[in-house]
């Protein structure tokens, strides 16, 4: 047992205690941020005469050795330390001596960790982003190809209208958009620098505090040293943010599911992305999107657990705020996890373009163009509403679609059809004359499309 705040205690820490209290075995994960911010802060005390120039190389180069060897595994995380902040400075002042007892001159766990945390989440932020980026690029790719696959598109679960793939995927592209909109402000709101608030209250040091948001690529330093070690806020928003990510990508998972039942077929997940049965020889499992929209649910559980954590907490630290780290760690790892994996299943899955189109054929998905047909011959919509329903009706009763109706059949239920009917309400006509903004015939979704491109070039 390894303490930083030996000093003041006349007895040994109860080993129960020291374990329930000890981080190191999940904090270990931003050992590299903690030696980031580190060399950053003795920078800044030499540049400010506070140590020498002499102390201030010999920490550095300290610290870049553990961080080496860390790397490259020489040097194990133990749970000997209390935290990762005792790990490094125990080990540089082993490795350097005196010199290292000077690293934490002017600074507090509390300033370190919160530092330690925004750097790590900052770093993901950009990871995730990237991730997310990668989806969309995939996603690009499969509207590029199907601008003119039809499908029906649903409401209710329930054939409505007809769709194309091209335009199903897009939907899918405006969600994750969204949601790197949302990584984008997480990082501006996030992106200032915590250390040197000290514990709460600043440090009576001449610390630089410019100077080290500056060295560490921060906008610029904290306003208020109670609220910098206090303030988890961007954890909490990119829990929600991630939440967001899982919840689209579990939509999206639900869909491919059902578009891989035999009952569907429009998709066949490729057998690299399957998984079979132990007992079952013909099953071919959706796995992958079953448990990314499984996995859902342990996001959600750390963006509540840190709310519920934050909640009742006084100014400024306290240590239920240690509580910040595993469950969140483990969600960024799970949400990095199903992003790669999810691009690589869609990226490889194939789209049945016969059997989704087929399927656009029947279940009567052009029954409104039939309507907005008689409207065209001046009929009011409520009447051609009734008069299509009772068509439906009709071909319900012989097992037909409307397309397959004989226009005799059509002018006993309204003498306003005539043979331009067949016409107006094939699948083509469908889709391709709907060309308003977002509307999914090939024309409008072309601008869409270049629209994305000119995105995914800049963003
Ligand atoms: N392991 C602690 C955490 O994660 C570090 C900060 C400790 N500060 C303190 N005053 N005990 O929050």
């Amino acid at each position: 047992m390894a303490q930083l705040w030996g000093g003041r205690f006349t007895k040994e820490t109860d080993k129960l205690v020291y374990n329930f209290n000890a981080s190191i075995s999940f904090d270990q994960k931003f050992y590299e941020q903690d030696i980031r911010g580190s060399i950053a802060h003795v920078k800044m005390l030499a540049k400010q005469g506070v140590i020498q120039e002499s102390e201030r190389d010999q920490i550095i180069s300290g610290l870049e050795s553990i961080r080496e060897d860390v790397k490259n595994g020489t040097l194990e995380i133990t749970s000997e330390y209390e935290d990762i902040h005792s790990f490094v400075e125990a080990n540089l002042i082993d490795r350097i001596g005196d010199a290292g007892k000077k690293l934490h001159t002017g600074r507090s766990r509390n300033d370190q960790v919160a530092l330690d945390m925004k750097l790590y989440i900052r770093d993901e932020v950009k990871e995730i982003d990237g991730l997310v980026k990668e989806l969309l690029k995939a996603i690009e790719k499969i509207m590029e190809e199907n601008l003119h696959t039809y499908m029906p598109g649903f409401t209710h679960l329930q054939k409505a209208q007809p769709i194309t793939l091209a335009h199903h995927m897009g939907a899918y592209f405006e969600m994750f958009r969204r949601d790197r909109g949302r990584l984008y402000d997480i990082y501006e709101r996030m992106n200032y620098c915590p250390l040197g608030s000290g514990a709460l209250a600043g440090t009576t040091y001449p610390l630089d505090r410019v100077y080290t948001a500056k060295l560490l690529d921060f906008y610029g330093p904290t306003m208020n040293s109670m609220d910098s070690v206090a303030d988890r806020d961007y954890l909490i928003e990119l829990l929600s943010a991630m939440s967001t990510i899982m919840m689209h990508l579990s939509r999206f998972s639900e869909e491919i599911i059902i578009w891989n039942t035999n009952e569907y077929r429009f998709v066949e997940i490729d057998d690299a992305y399957s998984t079979g049965s132990s007992i079952m020889p013909q099953k071919k499992n959706p796995d992958i999107a079953e448990l990314v929209r499984g996995k859902t649910g342990r996001v959600y559980a750390a963006l509540t657990s840190i709310l519920t954590t934050m909640k009742g907490l006084p100014l400024a630290y306290n240590k239920d705020m240690q509580e910040d780290k595993e469950l969140s760690f483990d969600a960024i790892d799970t949400v990095k996890g199903c992003l790669a994996l999810f691009t690589g299943m869609i990226s490889t899955m194939k789209f049945r373009k016969d059997v989704m189109e087929a399927s656009a054929k029947n279940g009567f998905t052009n029954a409104t163009d039939a309507a907005d047909y008689l409207v065209g011959k001046g009929v009011p919509f409520r009447d051609a509403h009734g008069i299509v329903g009772q068509l439906v009706l009709y071909c319900i009763d012989q097992n037909i679609s409307l397309d397959e109706m004989s226009l005799e059949a059509y002018q006993k239920i309204s003498p306003v059809f005539d043979q331009d009917i067949y016409e107006a309400i094939s699948m083509k006509t469908c889709v391709e004359k709907r060309t308003t903004i977002g509307a999914p015939g090939p024309e409008a979704m072309e601008h869409v499309i270049a629209f994305n491109q000119e995105y995914l070039k800049n963003k």
